[in-house]
């Protein structure tokens, strides 16, 4: 039976987590960035695991009633099997429950999965930043207000 589920990443995770960015995303971070971020108070480090295997995670920051998605990544070995959209459907519903009303991030505008998965869950664009990657793509700034219905 499927088992699907999503665990808070702590240190000992990182290794693996490093390895799935690096091959999977075109926008790496380090080990120390994802250090970083478990010991920021705000930031949230998510894991989703399949059948007890990491496939996934995604960081986001939340201050008052205002959340901001850092990086959501899926495993190459397991894209476009849904799992992305798993975990941003949840971390929207626990986002919704913590009364949080807006999500922000920012996505490179030549990041046509990303792009389409977010405008999936009724993301709006509403800015750009220019040369904004090392590669001197630019991002679109992109947000979507959520309620707790
Ligand atoms: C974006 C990402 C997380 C999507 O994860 P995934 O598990 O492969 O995607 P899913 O199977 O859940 O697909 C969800 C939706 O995303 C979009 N999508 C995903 N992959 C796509 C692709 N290769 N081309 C076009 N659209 C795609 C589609 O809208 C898809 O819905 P559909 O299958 O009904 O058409 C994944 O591609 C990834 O890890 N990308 C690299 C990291 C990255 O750039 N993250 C974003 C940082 S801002």
């Amino acid at each position: 039976m499927e088992n699907k589920y999503i665990r808070d990443c702590i240190k000992e995770n990182i290794d693996t987590i490093y390895e799935i960015d690096k091959t999977g995303s075109s926008y790496n971070w380090t080990k120390s960035m994802f250090l970083e971020e478990l010991e920021n108070k705000n930031s949230f480090f998510k894991i989703l695991y399949f059948n007890d295997v990491i496939v996934g995670y995604i960081i986001y920051h939340v201050v008052i009633d205002e959340a901001e998605i850092l990086n959501i990544v899926i495993d190459n070995k397991v894209k476009r099997q849904n799992f992305g959209k798993y975990l941003l459907e949840q971390t929207l519903n626990n986002l919704a429950k913590q009364n949080i009303k807006t999500v922000f991030l920012e996505v490179g505008e030549k990041n046509v999965p990303a792009i389409n998965l977010y405008l999936k869950f009724g993301f709006e664009q509403y800015g750009i930043r220019k040369e904004y990657y090392k590669n001197k793509e630019h991002a679109l700034l992109m947000k979507k207000a959520i309620y707790n219905l």
